[in-house]
Formats: structure tokens, sequence, C-alpha cells
């Protein structure tokens, strides 16, 4: 949710910011803005409704300086609007903010402004942050001491960067909740909401924590706490390659990351299977075999298709490590005063590692004395780091709005740790092997499914102009059917509801008709018949049916179908999903919707 740039150094900063914008656009884009300091004095501002380039666009070529600040947002506070975009301002326009989160005590601090006389321009949040920081700026204060100041009357959450044009030498950024990377260059600095703006300048990064400040200046940096006390943060090496960043040829990031996948398993995959013991190793779980054997039961906390991916996880070790599982939106859970038990172990999931209700989830859990591991892609994310152990995906750098390649590795993640609880419960050494050999094929089964984009986009032109969809699946196949219907909904925004094969009947068979169309999980497996006795329901109906499956069905059966390659039951969900995110990508371009960047959504949920 929005996504911030700075800049300071030699050179001008607009550029950098323009361009680490349009990088970080994924996590928001109805408005953005920039301002930088004049070479003359004062600072300069441009910021409208709509996407950077729009901004880009807006920005003249004299428009340069050596320090700037940049924002792409999603709004939370006020419509999409040049005068709701950020940056924002001070009265005497000499202090400029950026901000991602939300400032929960707003109204308040704003009524108090503007009795003293600050005068709003826009409904956001953080315009108080402006007026607040410029109150406490009086003659011959540093800014990072206004800013602190200003911040010990803010509840809520922030990744802020400020500009003062009366102290052009630095930027002060801070941190709570809300992710401040700063990227550290040759006498010049950068900032940013994540490593994609970063890694075109520099490698080395410094990940602020949660109430961590930063003077930040051309020739380096300073980080303190919210109590003034320096901090010493040492750079990492980030290690994603610059290409992830493109779309490498492929007409959306989205396509590119779908094709990813076989590469993105691999890694994930990488290292962890452990052919002689038919386990998988996971030292990063930071769990040893005794206290794994204590485990009674697992609850699997995510947010949207990280929870669907939860599900399929949980699925796995019920099967293979026959201990109790259970998925639950990690939004739900936080809310609700959880019960947390000693012998429950409970996994957090999210690609970003800044979903904000799953991180609030594993504070709750923690707070209450649980054990907490993390399976996230992020690596150094505020959720990975908030964890007690876990595991990375390596799937790479995810762009595109809809989760696919970081879902997949998700539950390829959850197969090895079923696979590990497994062996040390009773997983035999030949179930074992049997799981072993299915994941070191799934790579080159997920290239087979792949090879059908073509054919699977001219169904997806067949079905789109549907008045809606419905997804099925039995056991298994129901998370799948709820993470396709997902996937198409979000960047279709054609209708589709998921239910499970087995509840059809109780209720949604009312809704079957020509015009709502099924796609349908139909593996062969224990529960084929009773699948193809779903499907004989709906074609009594009329409805027509697109099955995914591994073994054609009767033509009266299945209008369409796509086959997917068999791999052992427990594992069939993750090649049964692969179609599904290649239907719903050209059921999108069939619509002609902007497929990764869809209607009021974005990447990192990072507000509640
Ligand atoms: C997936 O396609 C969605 N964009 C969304 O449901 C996402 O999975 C969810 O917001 C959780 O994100 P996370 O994995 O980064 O925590």
């Amino acid at each position: 949710m929005c996504g911030i740039v700075a800049y300071i150094g030699p050179k001008d900063a607009t550029p950098f910011l323009l361009e680490g914008l349009a990088r970080l656009e994924y996590r928001g884009y109805d408005s953005a803005g920039v301002a930088v300091t004049g070479r003359t004095g004062g600072i300069k501002v441009r910021k409208v409704k709509g996407r950077v380039a729009d901004l880009a666009a807006a920005v003249p070529a004299r428009f340069k300086g050596a320090t700037g600040i940049g924002h792409t947002r999603w709004a939370t506070h006020g419509v999409p609007s040049d005068a709701n975009a950020h940056p924002h301002l001070d009265n005497a326009e000499r202090i400029a903010v950026v901000h991602n989160g939300i400032i929960e005590n707003a109204d308040e601090l704003r009524a108090k402004l503007a009795a003293d006389g600050a005068v709003f321009r826009s409904e956001t949040d953080t315009e108080v942050l402006g007026h607040l920081i410029a109150a406490h700026a009086a003659e011959g204060v540093e800014l990072e001491e206004a800013v602190r100041a200003a911040l010990g009357k803010v509840v809520g959450t922030y990744g802020i960067a400020v500009l003062d044009a009366e102290q052009p030498d630095r930027i002060v950024v801070a941190r709570n909740g809300s992710p401040i990377v700063l990227g550290i260059g040759e006498k010049e600095m950068f900032v940013a909401s994540d490593v994609s703006a970063l890694v075109r300048y520099t490698r080395q990064v410094v990940h602020l924590e949660d109430g961590e400040l930063a003077t930040v200046r051309a020739d380096g940096f300073r980080t303190f706490t919210e109590d003034a006390r320096t901090t010493h943060r040492q750079p990492s090496t980030v290690d994603w390659e610059i290409d992830s960043y493109d779309t490498g040829g492929y007409e959306h990031f989205l396509l590119k990351e779908i094709h990813e996948q076989p590469g993105s398993v691999e890694r994930t995959l990488g290292g962890r299977l452990d052919e002689r013991f038919a386990t998988a190793h996971l030292g990063g779980l930071n769990l040893d075999a005794r206290e794994l054997r204590e485990i009674r039961r697992v609850k699997i906390l995510g947010c949207g298709s990280a929870y669907y991916a939860g599900e399929m996880g949980a699925q796995l070790i019920e099967e293979l490590a026959r201990i109790p599982a259970h998925s639950e939106p990690a939004s739900e859970f936080r809310y609700r005063n959880p019960v947390i038990e000693a012998d429950t172990l409970y996994i957090a999931v999210s690609q970003s590692g800044e979903t904000y209700d799953t991180l609030a989830a594993v504070q709750e859990v923690k707070r209450k004395g649980g054990r907490v591991l993390g399976v996230v892609n992020t690596v150094g994310s505020a959720i990975a780091r908030e964890c007690d152990g876990g595991i990375y995906l390596h799937a790479g750098p995810e762009i595109s709005v809809a989760s696919t390649k970081a879902f997949t590795s998700t539950v390829v993640a959850f197969a090895l740790i079923a696979l590990h609880f497994g062996r040390i419960h009773d997983l035999s050494p030949a179930d074992g092997r049997r799981i072993v050999s299915a994941l070191k094929a799934l790579p080159d089964q997920i290239r087979e499914v792949l090879a059908q984009s073509d054919a699977i986009a001219e169904l997806a032109a067949e079905y789109a102009g549907s008045e809606g969809m419905m997804f099925i699946g039995r056991v298994r196949g129901y998370p799948v059917a709820r993470e396709g219907a997902q996937k198409l909904k979000e960047i279709s925004y054609v209708h589709a509801e998921a239910y499970p094969a087995s509840e059809l009947k109780h209720g949604p068979l009312a809704l079957i008709s020509p015009e709502l169309p099924t796609v349908a999980l139909v593996p062969d497996d224990e529960l084929l018949d009773k699948n193809l006795t779903t499907l004989g329901e709906i074609k009594a109906r009329s409805g027509r049916v697109l099955a995914v499956a591994h073994r054609r069905p009767e033509t009266k059966l299945a209008d369409h179908c796509i086959l997917v390659p068999k791999s052992e039951p427990e594992l069939d969900p993750l090649l049964l999903n692969i179609p599904l995110q290649l239907l719903a990508y050209h059921a999108a371009v069939a619509l002609g919707r902007d497929v990764d960047k869809p209607r009021n959504l974005a990447k990192s949920v990072t507000v509640e």
C-alpha cells in the first residue's frame, strides 16, 4: 500500500524518483507525486491523480533538485485526486512529507493543528504530519528532532520520508509498521519502500526496524530510535536479480511470473530434499525432532491467496504428518481474541512479508507466548523478522498484484514441512520417497501445463463473457477452486464463486444455468466417482462444464477439458492450480483488463 522513494546526492533526484515510483507502482497506483528542494531554495512539488506515467508527463524539464522524495498512492483517506496525492506540505511550504500507513489519531491532531492556524488542503491523514513536523521545526532545531517530536504525538503506522527546504542536506525517514529501506550508493543515498526501486543503483541496503528513524545525507546515514538512542546497522546485500524487475519480453509481469514457476519451484526445493532419509531439511524452522513431536496442532495464518495456500498446506500436513492442521484468515484471527495453545504450532504465510493483518496476527500469537514460524518470500521483511523461525520461498520478486509463483512456492514449502513433520511422526520411508520423487518431478510437470497456454487462452476467450463462474473441488480440490475463483475475480473482474463440490446440491446448484459455467477440479483420485456424479448433476441442469482433470471425462459430463499431469494425490492440487492461473490471465487479457494492476487493489496490504 503506497510506495515511497527518496534521493540525496550530487545528481538530479527527479529521474531516480520517477523510475523508482514506476518500480513501486504495484504497491498503489491511484495518484503519484514528487518534491525536490530547488537549487535556489524552497520546495518544488508536482502531484497528479493517475499513474506514475501521468506524473512523469506533468513534470517539466526544469523540475530538478539534489534532494527529493516521491510517492505512489493507494487511497485510504480521501478519494484519488491531485490534492490528496502526496507529498503534503505545511502552510509555509517548508516541510514536505510522503507517507505509507495510517495515522489513527489524524482527526484529533488535525483539529488541534487547525486551531493553531494550519490550513489543510487535502482530506488525507498524512497532511497532519507536514503541519505537525513544521510546528516542531523552530529556529535552530534539527529536522530529525522535529520529526522525532512530531512522531511522539502520532498513533498509527507509518513509513515516511521528510524534506525540509531549510535543511536540504538531509532527508529524515522513519518506520513503524510500513517498510523503509535505505540504499547506499557512492556519495549518494537512496530510500524506498522496497528493494525493487533500488537494485539498479545499489545492492547495499539497510532495512529500518519498527520504531527506528534515520537521517540520510549524501555521504551516509545515521539511525536512531524514537527516544534518540543511536542504533548501529550493518548493510546487507540484495541477491535478487535485476531481470526479475522487468517483464523480460512477456506482455505482463503476471504472465512472466506464471512462466517462471518451474524455476521458482526448483529454488524453493533447492538443497532441501534428503533422498537418503526420504525427508526434507529445514534448518530454519529452529525446531528439533523432540520439540516437533510435542506439537499437537498446526494453525496456519495468512490473507487472501496466502490463506488459500495455507489451506493446501493444512491438508498436506494432516495427510502426511497426521497432525490436525487448519488455515484461518489472519485478518479474522487477530480480532477474535484467539486461544493460544502451548502445543499448537502457528505458521504465518506471506509473499510480501508486510501484510499488516498477518503481522498483527503473528504479534498476537507471540504476545500470548505462542511459537510462530514464517513461510515468507521477502527476505528480511517484517513478518520474517517477527517469526521464531521459518522457510524462505526463494521464488524471486513477485511484481504483479495477483500472486502466482509465490502461491505455488508456498504450497511446495508446505509439502516440505509436511514431509519433514511426517517423517518425524509416522510417515513411512516408502511414502517419504514417493513424495520426494513427486516433488522433484514438479518443475517438468509445470512446464507441461504451461505449454498449453495458447489452448487455455482460447477457452478463456470463450468463457470470459459469462455473467460469472462457479469453481468446484472436493477435499484437496476445494482450496484449488477457492484460489482459482480468487484469481479470476481479482484480475478479470468476472464474478466467481468457489464451493466444495459436495456442497453444490445444498444450495448453489440453484445458480447453475448456461450463463454460469463451472470450472470443476476432477483429479484422478479416490474421489473421482463422486466428482463425476457432480458433473452429471450440473449437466442435467444445462450447466456448462470446464473440467481440469487427469483424464478427460465423457463428453456428456464436460464441455471442455484441460488435462494436467498426474502427481501423487497429496501434491495434485499444486498442478491443478496452474491452468487456473492461465485461465484467469487470458480471461483478463480478453476483457482488456489492467492485468498487473487490477482496479482497487495493491500488492502489499500494509493497512488494516
Ligand atoms: C493474491 O493474488 C492477492 N493479491 C492477495 O490475496 C494476497 O495474496 C494477500 O493480500 C496476501 O499477501 P501476502 O502474501 O503478501 O501477505
